[in-house]
């Protein structure tokens, strides 16, 4: 007798019950649990609901307005200059009366850093504290997770790493080494497999593991691109010979390294020109005709409003494909004012003097500056070495992710800046470098990734503040009286953060690439 044979009787007494287990298991129980968890998603129980205000950023305009969603979608924003009245058996209406609803921010330049360096950030923490700031979508950069995101394999893995951890939507960008041009099936199979597009470094990146390429490398990736018609950002430094690194008398390497001064000297603006200068050169391919059509180039966190911002204007007006985008902390402070021995204010490039920030300022209305973007880039705070406060050795790289709205707005405002520009900037800017057709405005059939706050409102970043990423004390933004508090953040419908609380788990998606 097969074992098999022994089985047949066993089956049949059990096939019934085994059947109306199944079905009731299918029918019954499985839609219970997944209602259940859709509904950790959000603070709200309701799916179709209005928000309503007397501020709307949309696209015509800032007007008093009424934005329905129903699931993750909005499916109408009409003009009112009252609130809709509340109906039985309607939808919800949340009047906030005069706070601000618009677009939730969408930041492409975050290193979240995992897996692999989870204790220097993580998906967790980095889109609770993205929730809190209103910013409803983001895009991971390729380092300084470990291993960083340069391979097919490696992409999968953040994938991986991902999985259940993101309160809003994560994209990735790839990464571009000397490894991945010399084998270009291996970038092929990276973008194939979900990056959004490709980063690399002109200059040391600070880690090991993410090699930095030439001006020719980049050159050699833009043709497999413009294939699939997504961009290339860089961090645009190239190592030029400092002058004050020469005068150093011999035996006197970090001589004031307390200094920000001394800092600031070892990385001059002629980095960032030179490199600009090279990118433009190489940028003449994506013109209409040329090798690379379809494919882009994005300057990341320029801090040079003169000559490096000239050249890149010079290349758009030839018709090559450019974009740029500055950081926060290049808007907020001045090299003269950082304190000695503050290393929380240390990124690359350096923050530069008072007058380059007011050109900056400038560059962004004239809409010479694309977009803004965090460059959030936390360690471990021993790396930054706070107690020895030794700018030279100290890592370099600024927290920022949550602070972002009332940054950019309270340096704004007192410069004249509009919530449409702010949105400008930080939405609908970003959605098209990222290509997320699907969000950056509030309009019909649009994600419901909206921010609801109070720019009038005013808070001090003091350590009572609720802080959600990783490493709360250190920031450079710490102590700060800041404008602009985010009451409500929805992400794809969820209401994933509400005054100081978030959903009770985490619900958004990876963000891959739109075919
Ligand atoms: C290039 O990468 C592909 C994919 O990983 C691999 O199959 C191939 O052997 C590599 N080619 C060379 C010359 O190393
Ligand atoms: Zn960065």
């Amino acid at each position: 007798m097969e074992p098999a044979d022994l089985l047949k009787p066993l089956l049949r007494g059990w096939s019934l019950p085994l059947l109306v287990f199944t079905v009731a298991y299918t029918l019954v129980y499985l839609p219970f649990v997944e209602k259940g968890l859709e509904e950790g998603c959000s603070l709200l129980p309701e799916t179709h609901f209005v928000l309503y205000s007397k501020r709307v950023v949309t696209p015509n305009g800032v007007v008093p307005a009424a934005v329905e969603v129903e699931g993750e979608r909005i499916i109408s924003v009409v003009k009112r200059s009252e609130a809709p009245k509340q109906r039985d058996g309607g939808p919800r209406v949340l009047d906030y009366s005069n706070a601000v609803i618009m677009p939730g921010l969408i930041d492409v330049h975050v290193h979240l850093n995992e897996p692999g360096r989870t204790e220097w950030e993580g998906f967790l923490t980095g889109t609770q504290a993205a929730a809190a700031g209103g910013v409803t979508a983001l895009v991971d950069m390729p380092l300084n997770s470990f291993p960083t995101t340069t391979s097919k394999d490696t992409l999968l893995l953040k994938l991986e790493a991902a999985k259940g951890k993101l309160f809003v939507d994560v994209g990735f960008w790839g990464g571009l080494v000397p490894e991945n041009v010399a084998n270009l099936t291996v970038m092929d199979e990276l973008l194939n497999a979900g990056a959004l597009g490709l980063k690399s470094f002109m200059c040391p990146s600070g880690i090991n593991d993410f090699p930095h390429t030439t001006a020719e490398d980049i050159k050699a990736a833009l043709p497999v691109l413009a294939r699939y018609g997504r961009p290339m950002l860089v961090h645009a430094e190239v190592v030029q010979p400092s002058p004050e690194e020469r005068s150093l008398q011999p035996g006197e390497p970090s001589e004031n390294s307390r200094l920000y001064s001394r800092y600031h000297g070892t990385r001059p603006l002629s980095w960032e020109r030179t490199a600009v200068q090279q990118l433009t050169e190489v940028a003449k391919d994506t013109a209409v005709g040329g090798p690379a059509e379809g494919a882009h180039i994005h300057v990341v966190h320029l801090s040079d409003p003169e000559e490096s911002l000239h050249l890149i204007k010079e290349a758009k007006a030839a018709g090559s494909s450019m974009s740029v985008e500055t950081s926060p902390h290049y808007l907020a402070f001045a090299a003269e004012e950082i304190p000695d021995g503050e290393t929380q204010f240390k990124c690359n490039p350096p923050i530069r003097h008072a007058d380059y920030r007011e050109l900056l300022w400038k560059a962004l209305q004239a809409g010479d500056i694309d977009m803004i973007s965090t460059d959030h880039s936390p360690s471990a705070p021993e790396m930054k070495l706070l107690e020895e406060g030794d700018f030279l050795k100290a890592w370099g790289g600024i927290s920022s992710l949550q602070f972002v709205l009332p940054v950019t707005w309270t340096y704004g405002a007192s410069r004249g800046i509009t919530l449409e520009q702010l949105v400008k900037w930080w939405s609908t800017g970003p959605s098209k470098l990222a290509n997320f057709p699907r969000k950056g405005s509030l309009e019909f059939g649009k994600d419901a990734d909206i921010v609801i706050w109070d720019p009038e409102a005013s808070f001090i970043l003091d350590s009572n503040y609720p802080i959600f990423h990783k490493h709360k004390q250190v920031t450079p933004y710490a102590g700060q009286t800041l404008s602009g508090k985010v009451i409500a953040t929805f992400a794809r419908g969820h209401e994933v953060f509400r005054e100081g609380y978030h959903a009770p788990r985490p619900c958004g998606t990876p963000l891959l690439p739109v075919h």
